[in-house]
C-alpha cells in the first residue's frame, strides 16, 4: 500500500509566544507592546494576552483598564464566558488585546483547588488562535500560576533579560519551569530566544555580562539587541509602538529586524 503523503502544511500555524521572565523590569511588557507594533506593520494580525495583574500592558493600549467589563481573569475563571467576548480591539490595525487588571490576582485563590487550572487559557485559544497571524503573551514577573498558564498556552518563550549580574543565572527557574512544563503539561514548548534588552554599552562590565549571555545561550540568543533608550519608555508613555512613535529612527529599524527574526523563525 501506497504511504499517504503528508497533509501540506498550508494550515496556518498562527505561533503563540510567552514572553516571560521572572524578573521584574527586564521589558517584558514595552518588548512585547513594541514587537506588536513591528509585526502589526508587517501585516500580520497579532492577539495580545495580559496575563499581568498590573495591567501595564493594557493601560498602553485601552483608556482605563479599572472599568473593563470582561478580562482575562473572566475567561480564566468562568468557563461559559467565551474568549471572543474578551478580546477588545485597539486603536492599531491588527492588533487586538484581552486585557488584564487587579481581577486577575484572585486566580491564585480561586484556581487552587483546580488540578488542571494550568491548561485554561490553552484551552480557550483553541477556539481562536487560528484567526491571529500571532498571540503574544506577556506574562508577570514570577513563576506563578499566571505565568505556568501562559507556558502551557504557548508554543514558543522569549526571554528578555538585561546585562547584568545574575542575568543568565536569574533564568535558571524559568528553564526549570519551561523543561517541567515541557515533560508533561505542554510538550512542543520550545525556547525560541533569549533577547538582550536596555543594552547601553558604555559600561565595561556589561560588556562581560553580554558575554557571558553569548556564551551560555549560544545560538538561542536574538542577533538583534536592543538598547537602552528613552525613546522606548516614551513610546509607552505616549500608547504608540516605537514603529508608529518615531517610524524612521533606529528605535524602531531594531524592532523591525526583530520581527524579521521571528518571521524566519516561524
Ligand atoms: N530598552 C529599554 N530602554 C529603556 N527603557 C526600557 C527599555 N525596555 C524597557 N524599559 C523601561 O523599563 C521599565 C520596565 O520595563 P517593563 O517592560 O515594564 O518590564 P517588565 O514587564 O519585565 O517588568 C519600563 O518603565 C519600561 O518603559
Ligand atoms: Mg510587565
Amino acid at each position: 500500500m501506497v504511504r499517504q503523503r503528508q497533509r501540506p502544511q498550508n494550515k496556518k500555524i498562527s505561533p503563540v509566544i510567552a514572553i516571560a521572565n521572572q524578573k521584574g523590569g527586564v521589558g517584558k511588557t514595552n518588548v512585547t507592546f513594541n514587537l506588536s507594533g513591528a509585526l502589526a506593520e508587517k501585516n500580520q494580525k497579532i492577539l495580545l494576552i495580559d496575563l499581568d495583574q498590573q495591567g501595564n500592558l493594557s493601560s498602553v493600549f485601552l483608556d482605563s483598564i479599572y472599568n473593563l467589563k470582561i478580562t482575562v481573569a473572566d475567561i480564566l475563571l468562568d468557563d461559559d464566558i467565551p474568549v471572543l467576548r474578551a478580546i477588545q480591539k485597539t486603536s492599531f490595525q491588527n492588533i487586538d488585546i484581552i486585557p488584564s487588571n487587579i481581577d486577575l490576582s484572585k486566580i491564585d485563590l480561586q484556581l487552587a483547588g483546580e488540578p488542571d487550572a494550568q491548561y485554561f487559557l490553552v484551552d480557550k485559544l483553541k477556539e481562536i488562535k487560528a484567526s491571529y497571524d500571532y498571540t503574544i503573551i506577556d506574562c508577570p514577573p514570577s513563576l506563578g500560576l499566571a505565568t505556568r498558564i501562559g507556558l502551557v498556552a504557548a508554543d514558543k518563550v522569549i526571554i528578555p533579560l538585561e546585562c547584568q549580574e545574575w542575568a543568565v543565572k536569574g533564568t535558571a527557574h524559568l528553564r526549570g519551569a519551561i523543561a517541567k512544563i515541557r515533560k508533561r503539561a505542554n510538550p512542543q514548548l520550545k525556547i525560541m530566544g533569549y533577547l538582550i534588552n536596555r543594552y547601553d554599552g558604555r559600561r565595561k562590565l556589561e560588556e562581560v555580562y553580554r558575554d557571558t549571555i553569548l556564551e551560555s545561550f549560544k545560538d538561542k540568543v536574538f542577533k538583534v539587541e536592543l538598547k537602552s533608550s528613552v525613546r522606548y519608555a516614551e513610546a509607552a508613555t505616549f500608547k504608540k509602538p516605537i514603529t508608529t512613535y518615531l517610524p524612521v529612527s533606529q528605535y524602531a529599524e531594531v524592532y523591525r529586524r526583530l520581527a524579521e527574526e521571528i518571521l524566519d523563525y516561524g
